[in-house]
């Protein structure tokens, strides 16, 4: 009895660490992890238009949900994901196992996006124009950028794809940018 109430106590705090930690390394990121809606994954894959030779990359990739339909979509594709909450990037690292997505835990701005051909986004709004300057940087022409409810303040969108309108108001629009 008491070995079952020490490991139930072992167990708790287990998972407040984890959480507390999951919650310090929100704290630091400009977007917390809330993963895209199942509802609209396929929408989105449509949007990212993938090819054989497609170099995507998911900036703040969450559990790594786009990547792995993304590569159920075209297996012959490199995806590569980023998530700074090293919670969420165990969850990423975890679900893409025996796959060939890449998965690191480093800050959006420190990835080198010179090899990219599709980006997708699904961030805050306070940190799209200084992504849109990284991306202007180090981007070729042609690179198709996907993002999820949020769009650059300061770049017209090629295409706008209305979404279902749904209780939680989530994932309404999906603008569509290629780069000039
Ligand atoms: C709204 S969630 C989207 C997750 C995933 N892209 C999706 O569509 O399901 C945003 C994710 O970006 C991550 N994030 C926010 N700022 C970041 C940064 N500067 N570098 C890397 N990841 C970041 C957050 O931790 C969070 O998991």
């Amino acid at each position: 009895m008491i070995l079952l109430f020490i490991l139930f106590e072992i167990f708790v705090f287990v998972i407040a660490l984890i959480a507390s930690f999951y919650f310090i390394n929100s704290f630091f990121t400009n977007a917390p992890f809330v993963p895209v809606k199942k509802r609209v994954l396929q929408q989105i894959i449509k949007a990212l238009d993938l090819k054989n030779n497609s170099v995507l990359y998911d900036l703040g990739c969450g559990d790594g949900r786009v990547l792995l339909e993304a590569i159920k979509d075209n297996e012959n594709i490199k995806a590569i994901g980023t998530e700074k909450n090293f919670i969420v990037y165990l969850l990423a690292k975890w679900r893409t196992k025996n796959t060939k997505i890449k998965i690191s835990c480093i800050d959006l701005k420190k990835i080198s996006l010179s090899d990219a051909t599709t980006i997708y986004l699904y961030l805050f709004p306070n940190i799209m124009n200084k992504l849109l300057i990284k991306i202007n940087k180090e981007c070729k022409k042609g690179t198709r950028i996907v993002s999820c409810s949020i769009q650059f303040d300061k770049l017209t969108p090629d295409e706008i794809i209305d979404l279902p309108i749904t209780k939680d108001k989530l994932c309404q629009k999906i603008f569509v940018y290629i780069l000039k």
